[in-house]
């Protein structure tokens, strides 16, 4: 029997289409450009190759084709005649996940790696920050993140996938030493990555390291397919150091390559919110942003995002909404019941609201209680700097100068010397 690469048997006995099954996972885990190619070679070498077809609806989910992905899913349902154990199983998560039956997908991820670990297709829709832990909503959220990619390194060991999924975990909580180990460790075995690129960048960004961290990106990107999953996020991170270093020409530059919805080949929820916190982060730290990038990004949002239930997106898209005057828009956002963390969207979405009235007093009564545990409202620490920066612009703007200093020393100490946020000094 043929086997992938963790030595999984596979139910095909076409050696095209088992070398293009494998390098179709290689794409998946490395966010690389190429996946929905390898897994529909994988299918035409075998036709009959069930987890071909189920790969190749995991490629299209990425490549947010929805119809695509459930053609592939029921052919795969179709080929599913004589598969091992491990292979229905698989088969089945991924029906739940593609059925949009986000807790049964969760329980049976887990159930499906403590038996078979080595089952990365599987195992990784747990992990990565929009994997199904990292946007639960549940508090504690990082550390039920670091628990399970800390289950699959003790099974994975030294492994470039794992090892990069895990040093984000790590780098989420705060173990910054022990991720930027696992990073170089993952990037010395491919350093074709994306996963462990960009998560070498958020630990150079939680350690201060700007300039570092800068000069790093710009020399990875290079080589990355600019319609990789990860090519505009990595370009947000780019145009965040630019920002911080004062380099206008290249933040605008970026975020007009790489970064708006009319150039970006990204994720919509990545679209979305990386544009939205650029724009709104270049506001607060004194520069000017043009109205009509607020509007594009406002009706991106309500195109992309109509119904309110990705809590994540649903803050960026307020804030959008919010800054380009579309009070209807806003409104249907401050008072929603949908979504993982609702019960958060509502008073942020108001804080935009009345951030875009300069009503800094109310921004700021609607903005504090949600800083206890923002974690829940999904995200990476540095995408939820937006909040963190806003909280502290709006202490200035309020009068709290003090107060100010003494939040981001204790919040984010990253920040404490060198806040990218006018007045702050
Ligand atoms: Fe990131």
């Amino acid at each position: 029997m043929l086997a992938d690469q963790y030595g999984l048997p596979l139910t095909t006995s076409v050696p095209e289409a088992r070398d293009a099954y494998v390098s179709g996972i290689d794409h998946i885990l490395a966010a690389t450009f190429g996946a929905s190619d390898a897994f529909a070679a994988a299918v035409a070498a075998d036709p009959g190759f069930a987890l071909g077809h189920v790969g190749l609806a995991r490629a299209r989910m990425y490549d947010t084709d929805m119809p695509g992905a459930q053609k592939a899913m029921a052919t795969a349902r179709d080929c599913a005649t004589q598969l091992t154990q491990r292979e229905a199983a698989h088969l089945t998560v991924f029906e739940l996940l593609l059925q949009g039956r986000i807790s049964e997908t969760r329980r049976a991820v887990q159930d499906h790696v403590a038996d078979y670990p080595r089952d990365v297709l599987v195992a990784q829709i747990c992990t990565n920050i929009f994997g199904l832990i990292g946007m639960s909503g549940e508090p504690g959220r990082e550390s039920l993140q670091l628990a399970y990619t800390t289950q699959l390194f003790d099974a994975l060991g030294e492994d470039w996938w794992i090892m990069s999924v895990h040093g984000q975990a790590l780098c989420e909580v705060g173990q910054l030493d022990e991720a930027m180990s696992m990073m170089e460790r993952s990037l010395a075995l491919n350093n074709v990555n994306a996963n462990a690129s960009h998560f070498k960048a958020h630990t150079l960004y939680e350690q201060g390291a700007g300039e570092a961290g800068r000069a790093y990106l710009a020399d990875w990107i290079a080589d990355y397919d600019e319609r990789s999953v990860l090519h505009g996020h990595l370009s947000w991170h780019r145009a965040l150091w630019a920002l911080e270093q004062e380099d206008e020409a290249e933040l605008w530059g970026i975020y007009g390559d790489a970064i708006a919805p009319a150039a970006s080949h990204s994720m919509p929820v990545n679209v979305l919110t990386d544009a939205a916190a650029l724009l709104y982060r270049a506001e607060i730290a004194g520069l000017d942003v043009a109205p009509e990038l607020w509007s594009d990004l406002s009706d991106y949002a309500s195109r992309f995002f109509p119904n309110p239930g990705m809590s994540f997106a649903d803050i960026h898209s307020a804030l959008a909404y919010a800054m380009a005057g579309d009070g209807d828009r806003l409104a249907t956002l401050a008072e929603t019941q949908s979504g993982f963390a609702a019960d958060l969207v509502r008073p942020v979405a108001r804080t935009w609201g009345a951030i875009a009235r300069q009503d800094w007093t109310a921004a700021l009564q609607y903005l504090t209680p949600t800083m206890a545990d923002h974690a829940r409202l999904g995200g990476s620490r540095a995408q939820r700097d937006l909040l963190e920066l806003t909280y502290l612009n709006l202490l200035l703007k309020s009068g709290h100068a003090e107060e100010a200093h003494r939040t981001i020393m204790a919040r984010r100490p990253v920040f404490s010397h060198a806040a990218p946020v006018a007045g702050f000094a």
